[in-house]
């Protein structure tokens, strides 16, 4: 990986490593992908302030977030089909998320289970809910996730309908993947993918496999997956798991300061200002046009996440000086691991990792928690900069 430098190359290793339609999968958005773009145009329309001569020696990427110590303002987030990008893609990621002292989401959706990754690295992680018709499921998940010690719950409430991927459809891509003359030519063409998922501990959704009474197959599986989203999906299932959950509760998916009020009621311990990578209601604005409004109606009592459009350690830092207390990491590590597996992922966060530092220094910043509007050009003396104009 000596000749990795940036997340891009990754993402290009990742395309020439991973068959098409799982790289298309996790690369692309919904619908026209204005989102999608907007995420990345958006940040990179933030200037940041150069600062010089300050004494940046001692630099920290250290904080806490809902009461861990993390030793960058990071995690992983949550990715479906994860262990489609490399075999056993969930346990190796959670592993170089713990070797590097951050925190590693299990989707509802992945491929290895709860289970599995609990035994294979012996450390908490965060689990990923999707709360889905059959509501039992829902309690039973939860159960497990408690049983495997899983040390906050994020709860994701912007999927109640799926966002359609054009790329998808095309691709046939399905659990398992539509048996295409296409794929199976291009899935020989990957041979060390191939066989790293041949040697994975499994190639369904793991978490369900097994719970799902007469689901027994994957084709059945799949059918069920996608017949379980549910649009009656309300706040009231937000109270129940309130009250179901023992531990820290992380909503994800605000995008709107009205949502974000309504999760402070409800108690959450810290949101997730997302779209959802621009995988869900394309033509929504981007995530970081919309969080210095979210950060303002939240005030303190709720740590405020981001995520959407991450891909290098100054983006990390936007998203801080516009009110963030940290970031999740979605395609950044998805690219990482698909070029390389475990290796990879810990390259994705050591680049981001860098970068930031680097970004600190150079805007004379030396703590996570003195980052502030005053690091954006324009922005010295508020508290959040001001709000972002979108550029989409
Ligand atoms: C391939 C893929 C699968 C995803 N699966 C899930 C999921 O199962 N649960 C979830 O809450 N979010 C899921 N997301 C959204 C991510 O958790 C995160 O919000 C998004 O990737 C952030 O944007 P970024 O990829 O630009 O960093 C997924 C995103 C991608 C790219």
């Amino acid at each position: 990986m000596k000749h990795i430098t940036c997340i891009e190359d990754l993402r290009q290793l990742a395309r020439r490593k991973v068959p098409r339609a799982f790289f298309d999968y996790a690369d692309s958005g919904s619908y026209n992908e204005e989102t999608l773009r907007a995420n990345r145009a958006d940040l990179e329309g933030i200037k940041l302030r150069q600062r010089v001569l300050v004494d940046v020696s001692a630099r920290s990427l250290a904080t806490t977030i809902v009461g861990q110590k993390l030793a960058a303002p990071f995690a992983l987030a949550p990715i479906g089909l994860c262990g489609m990008q490399h075999g056993n893609g969930e346990i190796l990621s959670a592993q170089a998320a713990n070797e590097a002292g951050i925190p590693f989401t299990l989707s509802t959706m992945s491929i290895c289970s709860i289970e599995d990754v609990a035994k294979a690295t012996g450390k908490p992680f965060w689990f990923q809910l999707y709360v889905i018709k059959d509501r039992g499921f829902s309690k039973d998940i939860l159960s497990r996730a408690v049983a495997a010690k899983c040390n906050a719950l994020v709860l994701t409430v912007d999927l109640q309908v799926l966002g359609q991927r054009h790329r998808d459809i095309k691709n046939g891509m399905t659990v398992p993947p539509e048996i295409r003359l296409k794929n199976i030519i291009d899935v020989a063409s990957k041979p060390a993918w191939a066989w790293s998922i041949l040697n994975g501990k499994r190639k369904t959704f793991g978490n369900l496999a097994g719970h799902v009474q007469g689901m027994e197959n994957v084709n059945q599986l799949a059918k069920w997956v996608g017949e379980q989203f549910d649009p009656a999906l309300s706040w009231k299932d937000v109270e129940w798991i309130k009250k179901i959950w023992p531990g820290k509760l992380i909503l994800k998916g605000i995008l709107d300061a009205d949502d974000a009020k309504t999760a402070v009621k409800l108690g959450a311990d810290a949101i997730v200002v997302s779209n959802h990578g621009g995988r869900q209601l394309d033509g929504a604005p981007s995530s970081i046009s919309a969080l210095p409004a979210i950060a303002d109606a939240v005030g303190a009592d709720t740590e405020v996440l981001f995520d959407g459009g991450i891909r290098t350690g100054a983006d990390i830092m936007r998203a801080l000086a516009l009110g963030a207390r940290a970031c999740l990491i979605g395609r950044a590590y998805i690219y990482g691991l698909g070029a390389g597996g475990k290796a990879g992922v810990a390259k994705a966060i050591d680049i981001l990792e860098n970068e930031l530092s680097v970004t600190m220094a150079l805007t004379g910043t030396n703590r996570i928690a003195d980052i502030g509007g005053h690091v954006l050009v324009g922005g010295a003396g508020k508290k959040k900069a001001a709000r972002v104009k979108s550029k989409a």
